[in-house]
Formats: C-alpha cells, sequence, structure tokens
C-alpha cells in the first residue's frame, strides 16, 4: 500500500444478478489490497465502479443515466482540486466496450466480468497513462486464481460462484455473450472458499451460477462431479448450516439433484427454475428446449422429493408471435404449479441475438396487459404461499438488523424475509420463529422459546 492511496475511496454500484453482487464484492476486496476503503456516498469517491446488467434496455438505459449524473459529480470534485476515474465493469462493459466511453466519456475504464481480478493494474495504467482503457477479452488466465483468498464476510449469509457462463443460447439471452462459454470451478477451490467463508463466520452459503445446476467441477482425483456431488461435500463442512443454489435450468435438473433434496437436510427447500413461458410454441421458439409438460413433470419429481419445497421462475411475456392463447398457456402453467415466489418480465430485444429480429414483435401494450395479469396470479401465489406459513414454528437465520430498533431480519428455509423482536446478539443464528402475520414480501413472529 503506497501513501498517495492509502485514504481512497470506492464507491460501488451493482446491477442485475447475484452473480454480480458476488462479483463486487470481489472487486472491493482486490481494490481494497491496492488501499481503497468503501464508501456509499459517491460525492466521497475517488472511484466509481458501476457494476452493469445487459439483461434488458432498461438495466443499460439506468446505467447511461448514473454515468450523467457521476459527469456532474467529477466535474464539481475536479473543481476542488479532486480526481475521480470512473470504471464500467459487468456485462454492458462486456457488449458494448469502447461504445461505453464513446457515449458516455465521463468513463476512464471498461472492464468485462472475466477480467475484473486485473482491476489494480488496470486503474494503475489509467492513472498512469490517462489513456481510456477498455479491457474486455475472455483472458486464458482464471480469474478465480487471481482473487485474493480472504474474503469478507459482510453477513451470515454469502454468495459462492462455481459456474459460469452459458452455452443455451436461448434466443432473447445476452448472457452467452457477455459472460462467455460455460465454464465450473473445481471442486477444491470452492471448498477452500467455502471453508474460508463459513471460518469467518457464515452459516448460509448460496452457490451461483447462469447455469449452476450444469456444473461439473473437477474432484482432487480429475474426476468430474455434479452439482449434487457438491452439495454433498459442502454439507460436511461443520458451522455451515444451510446450501441453497440458484440459477438452474430444467434441461440440468438431474436424479441426483432431486434426490439431495430429499437426502442432505442442510439443502433448503426452495428451488429457482425458470420456466418463462407455458407455450410449447414459444418455448422451442425461445430454444429453451423443453416442453411444459416436461417442466410439470420435473416439478413433480422435485415434489416428490421434498414435499414442502418452495419453488420460484423467472417469466418472459410478449416474446415474439406470442399469441393470447400462448399466454393463457402460461398462465395454465403457473395455476398448475403455485410459485412461492416469481420474476416476471416484458421481453425486452437485445442486439445481437436471434430473437431481436424475429417477426411478429409483440406490440408494448399488449405485452404491458399480459404483465399486469401474469403478476396479479403470481403476486397471489406469493401470498398464498406465505398465508399457509402463518401458525407454524420455523427455523430463521437471522442476517441483519430490521429498518425499527429491537427487529432483525432474517430468512426462512423458504427464503421468505421474515422479521421478529431480537437482539443483535442473535445476529448469524437460526432460531425457531413462531409466524404470526405475513405481508405483500415479508412475515413477522416471535421467537418461540
Ligand atoms: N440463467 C438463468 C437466467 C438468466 S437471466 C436462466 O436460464 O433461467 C434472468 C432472467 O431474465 C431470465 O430468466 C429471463 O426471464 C429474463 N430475461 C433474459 N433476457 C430477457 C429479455 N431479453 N427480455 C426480458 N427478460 C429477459
Ligand atoms: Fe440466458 Fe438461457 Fe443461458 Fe439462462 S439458459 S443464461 S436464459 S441463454
Ligand atoms: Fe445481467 Fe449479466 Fe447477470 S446481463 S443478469 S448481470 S449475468
Amino acid at each position: 500500500m503506497t501513501a498517495d492511496t492509502a485514504a481512497k475511496k470506492v464507491f460501488i454500484k451493482t446491477f442485475g444478478c447475484q452473480m454480480n453482487v458476488y462479483d463486487s464484492e470481489r472487486m472491493t476486496e482486490a481494490l481494497a489490497g491496492d488501499g481503497y476503503c468503501e464508501t456509499t456516498d459517491l460525492e466521497d469517491a475517488d472511484l466509481v465502479v458501476l457494476n452493469t446488467c445487459h439483461i434488458r434496455e432498461k438495466a443499460v438505459e439506468k446505467v447511461y443515466s448514473d454515468l450523467g449524473r457521476i459527469r456532474d459529480i467529477r466535474d464539481r470534485r475536479r473543481r476542488d482540486g479532486k480526481d475521480t476515474l470512473v470504471t464500467v465493469a459487468g456485462c454492458v462493459a462486456q457488449a458494448e466496450g469502447a461504445e461505453i466511453s464513446r457515449r458516455s466519456p465521463v468513463v476512464d475504464l471498461v472492464v468485462g466480468p472475466q477480467s475484473y481480478h486485473r482491476l489494480p493494474e488496470l486503474l494503475k495504467q489509467s492513472r498512469d497513462t490517462g489513456a481510456r482503457i477498455v479491457e474486455t477479452t475472455f483472458p486464458e488466465e482464471e480469474k478465480f486464481e487471481h482473487l485474493t483468498q480472504r474474503r469478507q464476510v459482510r453477513s451470515a449469509t454469502a454468495f459462492l460462484t462455481i459456474q459460469e457462463g452459458c452455452d443455451k443460447f436461448c434466443t432473447f439471452c445476452v448472457v452467452p455473450y457477455t459472460r462467455g462459454m460455460e465454464y465450473s470451478r473445481s471442486v477444491t477451490d470452492v471448498e477452500k472458499e467455502a471453508r474460508n467463508l463459513v471460518e469467518s463466520g457464515v452459516r448460509e452459503l448460496t452457490l451461483l451460477g447462469q447455469n449452476v445446476n450444469a456444473y461439473h467441477g473437477v474432484t482432487e482425483t480429475g474426476a468430474e462431479t455434479t452439482i449434487a456431488g457438491l452439495i454433498r461435500r459442502l454439507a460436511r463442512i461443520d458451522g455451515l448450516e444451510r446450501v441453497r443454489y440458484m440459477t438452474s435450468h430444467p434441461r440440468n435438473m438431474s436424479g441426483d439433484l432431486i434426490a439431495a433434496h430429499a437426502e442432505e437436510p442442510k439443502l433448503m427447500p426452495y428451488l429457482h427454475l425458470p420456466v418463462q413461458s407455458g407455450s410449447n410454441r414459444i418455448l422451442a421458439a425461445m430454444n429453451r428446449k423443453h416442453t411444459a409438460e416436461e417442466y410439470l413433470r420435473i416439478i413433480e419429481k422435485v415434489r416428490a422429493a421434498r414435499p414442502d419445497i418452495a419453488l420460484s421462475t423467472d417469466m418472459i411475456v410478449g416474446f415474439p408471435g406470442e399469441t393470447d392463447r400462448d399466454f393463457e398457456e402460461t398462465l395454465d402453467l403457473v395455476k398448475a404449479v403455485g410459485f412461492a415466489q416469481s420474476y416476471s418480465f416484458k421481453y425486452s430485444p437485445r442486439p445481437g441475438t436471434p430473437a431481436a429480429n424475429m417477426e411478429d414483435q409483440v406490440p408494448d401494450g399488449v405485452a404491458s396487459d399480459r404483465l399486469a395479469r401474469l403478476q396479479y396470479l403470481l403476486t397471489n401465489q406469493q401470498e398464498r404461499f406465505n398465508a399457509q406459513t402463518v401458525g407454524q414454528t420455523i427455523p430463521v437465520l437471522f442476517e441483519r438488523p430490521g429498518r425499527s430498533d429491537g427487529i432483525l431480519v432474517g430468512r426462512s428455509p423458504y427464503l421468505q424475509l421474515v422479521q421478529a423482536e431480537a437482539d443483535t446478539a442473535l445476529l448469524g443464528k437460526i432460531l425457531p420463529v413462531a409466524i404470526r402475520g405475513h405481508g405483500p414480501g415479508s412475515l413477522s413472529g416471535v421467537i418461540a422459546a
């Protein structure tokens, strides 16, 4: 650490999915080694990092509007004699590269999701030369090997990326282009990071990947293992109480993973398994490579293994060519499953993806109406799921203080947010909570004696 960087502050904002949350944490750690500490005040930041998402047009627009605001702040700071370095990282960086600093000249550095371990070195280069830098190659070297082992622990729950990229090429999706081909970290590498986190107080791990159940990392003997094998190994770590994983693809929902839900007590009864649509015609046009019936059969097997499992999905409405009839089939599938949790979106055409050039793009008004109808149904299902927990006593892992004094917020095994009166000494503990009530997004209860 040199004297001139000792007091530097970094402001980092994360857009998009949990994998970006993980990446932001790792970037913060890499920058800490370079003398940066985190600030939540943009005006105070010597370095601004936007870790961006390219999944829908809206996500990208937010980045550019933030950059406008950052330019004003940078100009103000400059008048006070302070420098501000601006970095765009993540999936917009990967997808748009040099175009970003052309559109937004305030940007000094553009760095893709596979290169952020080089951030300190790239920042130095930018400072030394004053040149704009764009680093969006998919390097041969393995990012994870270059990141520091020590992880800063923020709470009793942590994300752990085990798999990156995607080879599935759904016709609407940018991920295969922004994150590259599918890649699994080795079991040893994952296990080492998991142990590290648990030793620092983590009780719950969420294993992350764009296609997490396609995981096929190698063990120390060189043999490949599945995500089920990995979960069973991690479950042996003393002090680790809960394991989750997301996001899964129906095509990779293998028998051994379903069996793990029946057999492994540390594996939480929650499954995020996006189906996107209930129409086989649309599923085929999306290149999802499964039918609605196949999806329902998987759900049946999962429920046979773990009857109380909470199911979650992502849905897209207004995909090109989607008719009223297709949409009705989507509603039918949702009714048949009964989701505890969901994320639903209006289709957003993305540059470079096959669906963007398909005929029969659905008018925005039609898509909005469908989204409203679908969300009404899904919200009701979520409420019903939450309502059924009222009166039960369930184990809650307390993660963070709530908005008001004396309240802690935690999660049930089903990933529901639970609020209860509790002393901060109980943070990181799993306690039985008698659920008394439920609101739109959370449950409330009292710690049972
Ligand atoms: N790998 C995961 C999800 C990745 S993106 C999977 O395969 O399910 C997260 C969600 O964003 C997707 O499940 C999809 O519902 C949504 N999404 C992706 N591209 C989109 C687009 N072009 N328009 C609208 N929603 C999109
Ligand atoms: Fe995107 Fe499909 Fe891959 Fe998921 S499986 S990341 S939706 S291409
Ligand atoms: Fe967005 Fe990239 Fe995640 S596009 S959803 S941040 S993988």
